[in-house]
């Protein structure tokens, strides 16, 4: 009889996922492997509609795979019940702000989640105003969330992650619509936790400077720094200057 070893320092695996949106014959993730374990600071960089949001959403349980495994902390999830406690330790930030905020006022927003988890009022207001300070946006408290700024919304919604201290984050663009100065903050608030996280960005210098590893998705596969070399290059001509591609 195999006695079944946990690898404790394995904080998110998935084996072998396949995944088709509902009506639809194309495998958004097509066999798919991935390993997060315990202080990985992962960076993935993959064109638009290359799976990578459908891959959050399937560890947090929001897309059900057709075929594999996810483990969470070592434990095998498939039913929703099985989701629902770990979804609070693993902090996803959405890549659309307005699937993350839906209550009144911005402090009621970041306050939301530490409420869930079963803090006092007082104490998950203390935690919410804990965590716009650090984020520097603690004026905004009493702010109606969905009349801000969409870079302002995106602040918001990573205050209400951060709020919950999750024991993994999960980071879908954190940077979509942020300024520099703004931006800086965040690489140095990511630079100071000690939990794993993985971050989607199209942003290089961003990702480079958050994460010690970087991975892209082709054909609903993970390619790890092993398959692949992400690399800026550096060249001169006449529209330079300009945002631009190469084949
Ligand atoms: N709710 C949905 N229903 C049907 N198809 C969807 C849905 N959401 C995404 N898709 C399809 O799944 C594929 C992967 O989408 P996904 O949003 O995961 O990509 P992505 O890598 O996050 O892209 P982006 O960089 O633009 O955010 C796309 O072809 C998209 O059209
Ligand atoms: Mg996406």
């Amino acid at each position: 009889m195999g006695i079944e070893v946990t690898d404790i320092s394995s904080v998110i695996k998935l084996e072998n996922i396949s995944y088709s949106y509902p009506g639809s014959d194309i495998k958004v993730l097509d066999h798919l492997d991935l390993e997060i374990k315990n202080s990985d600071r992962i960076g993935m960089m993959a064109p638009n509609g290359s799976g990578k949001t459908t891959l959050l959403h399937t560890i947090m349980g929001l897309c059900k795979p057709e075929s594999g495994i996810v483990k969470v902390f070592g434990k095998v999830l498939k039913h929703e019940k099985d989701f629902i406690p770990v979804r609070s330790k693993i902090g996803l930030l959405f890549q659309d702000s307005d699937d993350q905020l839906f209550c009144p006022t911005v402090l009621e927003d970041v306050a939301f989640g530490p409420l869930n988890l079963g803090f006092s009022r007082q104490d998950a207001i203390d935690a919410a105003r804990k965590t716009l300070k650090r984020l520097g946006i603690h004026v905004f408290e009493q702010s109606v969330t969905h009349r801000l700024s969409g870079g302002q919304k995106r602040l918001v919604a990573l205050a209400a992650v951060l709020a919950m201290e999750p024991e993994v984050l999960l980071l879908d663009e954190p940077t979509a619509g942020l300024d520099n100065k703004v931006k800086e903050k965040l690489i140095y608030i990511l630079n100071s936790l000690d939990i794993s996280y993985f971050v989607i960005s199209h942003e290089y210098d961003f990702v480079k400077a958050v994460t010690d590893k970087i991975f892209s998705m082709e054909k609903g596969r993970i390619l790890t720094d092993d398959d692949m070399q992400i690399h800026r290059h550096e060249h001169v001509h006449k529209h330079g200057g300009h945002p631009h591609s190469h084949k």
